[in-house]
């Protein structure tokens, strides 16, 4: 299927010249003595000078690299954004962004984000005088009756991880930029800069979990942010260098080329992802299916509004309990069952026990986050392929009846 069909499921329109910036932007082979059209691998941490002070923009590899500028320069691109930079993995984009808050500020943090940024929220910030909220932004009364004078950031993830909740951004930059000089960050990890722009929403920083659709062949761990402020851009360079947690050069190079294909896998990841929706949508063993590109999903229209289209995340509850959820998943034969997601290949997993057993039980039990709850992360395989698969340890955990 084209994106031409897939526009047809009403969603936005692509970005224009995506694919064109996604292969083009910082990539310039005038910018290498070789005239190299593929960035060199720059290993090098340190670069001469040609006298005290005197460099030719690179001094040290934690500051500036090569090969790190050329991805930062594409990801910007490709965000809309002014700048970018890049990180070791998410959380150290997560981390970083933290440390722009002082003690005593207030973080309100979606109720439903991946368990790690749950944990380092709720276990790590709060021991360095940070406080956190967690509000369900969804709802934008609940997040503006949260706010109060000591909020300085204000973080969602779109959609949520696992449940898939959209979040109106620019509903939430008109309350968050209402209250003063608060940060309002998107998580864009799940949509990736293809099918979501927060920036040109009104967020104030764009981050991604690189490790998963950006990069998207799952062997590079990595975090990525984009702003268009440039007080921003300086505070967080500032503490891209003082906190260290810098990607190495063989990964900023991996995750360049990532970004070549995005836009190809990104499309392709919407027809495999919705053909597994509406099959398991008209699947007798399944109690529910919640992906937003059906128009089942709550918030179906909205993120029609918002979005280009659907990655490959698509969530369910299979009818029965968690042994039923286990036989299924033990069961798959295309879909591996682990932890991640957002590369060309099909994973499969139980969030209460495997993503999200951080979450306190109590929490998950309101979210949603179930023992049949189950998270796809549809790959790039052959779409019949997968549909049998999925069929298969369907029937597997609940067997056909034989009169
Ligand atoms: C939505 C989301 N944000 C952030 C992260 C953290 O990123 P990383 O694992 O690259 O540190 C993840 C990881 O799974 C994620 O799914």
């Amino acid at each position: 299927m084209q994106k031409e069909d897939v526009s047809l499921h009403g969603f936005l329109p692509s970005f224009q010249h995506f694919a064109t910036q996604a292969i083009h932007v910082g990539q310039e082979p005038e910018q290498w003595n070789s005239q190299a059209l593929v960035p060199p691998i720059s290993m090098s941490t340190t670069f001469k000078q040609g006298a005290p002070g005197q460099h030719s923009g690179f001094e040290y590899s934690r500051s500036g690299n090569p090969t790190r500028n050329c991805l930062e320069k594409a990801v910007a691109a490709l965000d809309g954004a002014k700048y970018s930079l890049a990180f070791a993995s998410g959380l150290a984009a997560t981390v970083t962004i933290t440390h722009l808050l002082k003690a005593g500020d207030q973080i309100i943090c979606m109720d439903d984000v991946y368990g790690g940024t749950n944990r380092y929220f709720r276990q790590v910030a709060t021991k360095f005088g940070l406080k956190v909220s967690f509000v369900d932004c969804s709802e934008t009364k609940l997040l503006e009756a949260a706010i109060t004078p000591e909020t300085k950031l204000v973080w969602v993830e779109t959609p949520t991880n696992p449940i898939l909740k959209i979040i109106d951004i620019e509903a939430c930059a008109h309350i968050v930029h209402k209250h003063g000089d608060i940060i309002l960050v998107v998580d864009n990890t799940f949509m990736s800069a293809y099918f979501q722009r927060p920036l040109s929403l009104g967020a104030d920083i764009c981050m991604y979990s690189a490790t998963k659709y950006m990069n998207g062949h799952s062997d590079v761990v990595m975090g990525l942010v984009s702003v268009n402020s440039e007080n921003l851009h300086n505070r967080l360079r500032f503490l891209q260098n003082s906190l260290g947690a810098v990607p190495s050069p063989l990964d900023c190079y991996l995750c360049n080329r990532g970004l070549k294909t995005l836009h190809v896998r990104m499309d392709k990841h919407f027809e495999n992802g919705m053909a597994a929706a509406q099959f398991l949508e008209s699947n007798p063993r399944v109690e529910k299916v919640v992906y937003p590109g059906l128009p089942s999903h709550p918030q179906h229209e909205l993120a029609k509004r918002q979005c280009t289209g659907c990655p490959g995340m698509v969530a369910f509850y299979i009818k029965g309990t968690l042994q039923h959820a286990e036989t299924f998943l033990k069961n798959l034969k295309i879909f591996t069952l682990a932890e991640s997601l957002g590369g060309y290949e099909s994973l499969a997993e139980l969030p209460a026990i495997m993503t999200h057993a951080s979450v306190p039980e109590s929490d998950r039990d309101v979210l949603g986050i179930s023992n049949t709850l189950i998270r796809l992360s549809v790959g790039l395989e052959d779409k019949k392929d997968l549909l049998e698969d999925l069929d298969q340890a369907l029937k597997a955990a609940h067997p056909p009846s034989h009169n």
